[in-house]
């Protein structure tokens, strides 16, 4: 077991924008060589360090392909990103289940793919870090976005499952539990037919609670404090299981841990105007 390797290669998910842009630069301005990997296949401007290509992670050749490149390249392959990520906003009742499926698709399987065409390699290395990018809606489930916080607290369940299973080769897992940030992701969200359906029940809430988290997003914190936690993980010599980067969000975190549910649901639901 290699476990105080320098983490030197790496393979980021989702590079194009946000998170994983603002990460793939202070990767590449401390020293690694990131392979940034998204379906538009670009990385912003082009900086030493940084490799855009092109990968969908609900493909699972274009994973697979991504690692043989990076392997004939490179020789090896010290740590891989899960980053790539979209958001669906609706009520459970009435998501249907490609909309639900779609939630998956990216954020679930998509992440399983990537972790599954790296592990060969690792296992082969006695040497990888895999870092999740999950939210903290992996632990703090709220209305409207049902299907996204259980396709986070999947994906974290997941990554906590495989560090236990992957014990003793040298290879490592972290989630990291971002709070609101600042990106593209609000944009880009997309919405249930049910939610924009004039006679659904929901939308006196759902309007409220919508405008809320937008203004939360869009005043969020910059991406390179999840770019931040994310290097500190990648040069300790024991990454955390889970991290959740910011003392606000992390004081969030404990008060979800300790709070009954009879009390937390609740209270997030006042809060979140369902
Ligand atoms: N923003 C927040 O408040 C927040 C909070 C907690 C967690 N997160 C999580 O952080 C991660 C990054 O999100 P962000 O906020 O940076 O959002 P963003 O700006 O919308 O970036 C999402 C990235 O994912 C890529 N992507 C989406 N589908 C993909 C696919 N099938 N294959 C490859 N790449 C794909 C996009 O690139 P292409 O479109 O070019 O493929 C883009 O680079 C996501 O997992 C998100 O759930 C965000």
């Amino acid at each position: 077991m290699k476990s105080s390797r320098k983490v030197q290669i790496v393979l980021l998910t989702g590079g194009s924008s946000g998170i994983g842009a603002a990460t793939a630069r202070l990767l590449a301005e401390n020293g690694m060589t990131v392979y940034s990997g998204s379906r538009r296949g670009t990385a912003g401007e082009p900086r030493e360090g940084i490799i855009p290509i092109r990968l969908d992670v609900n493909d699972e050749n274009s994973c697979r392909e991504a690692v043989d490149r990076i392997v004939s390249e490179q020789g090896r392959l010290d740590a891989v990103i899960c980053n790539a990520g979209n958001g669906i906003y609706g009520p459970i009742e009435g998501t249907t289940d490609d909309e639900a499926r779609y939630q998956f698709e990216t954020c679930v399987f998509g992440g399983l793919k990537t972790i599954q065409a790296c592990l060969p390699v690792m296992r082969k290395q006695g040497f990888g870090r895999i870092i999740t990018v999950t939210s903290v809606m992996a632990i703090l489930q709220l209305p409207y976005q049902g299907l996204y916080s259980a396709a986070k607290a999947a994906m974290m369940s997941l990554s906590e499952s495989l560090s236990m299973e992957l014990k003793g080769t040298g290879i490592q897992c972290c989630s990291i539990l971002p709070g609101d940030v600042a990106t593209g992701f609000t944009a880009a969200r997309t919405f249930t037919a049910y939610s924009k359906s004039p006679d659904c029940p929901y939308r006196k809430q759902m309007e409220k609670n919508l405008a809320q988290i937008e203004k939360d997003e869009n005043s969020g914190m910059a991406p390179a404090v999840i770019g931040k936690a994310i290097l500190r993980q990648l040069r300790r010599r024991r990454m955390s299981i889970r991290k959740i980067p910011r003392i606000d969000y992390k004081l969030v975190g404990f008060v979800v841990r300790i709070l009954p549910e009879e009390w937390k649901i609740p209270i997030l639901a006042k809060l979140y105007h369902a």
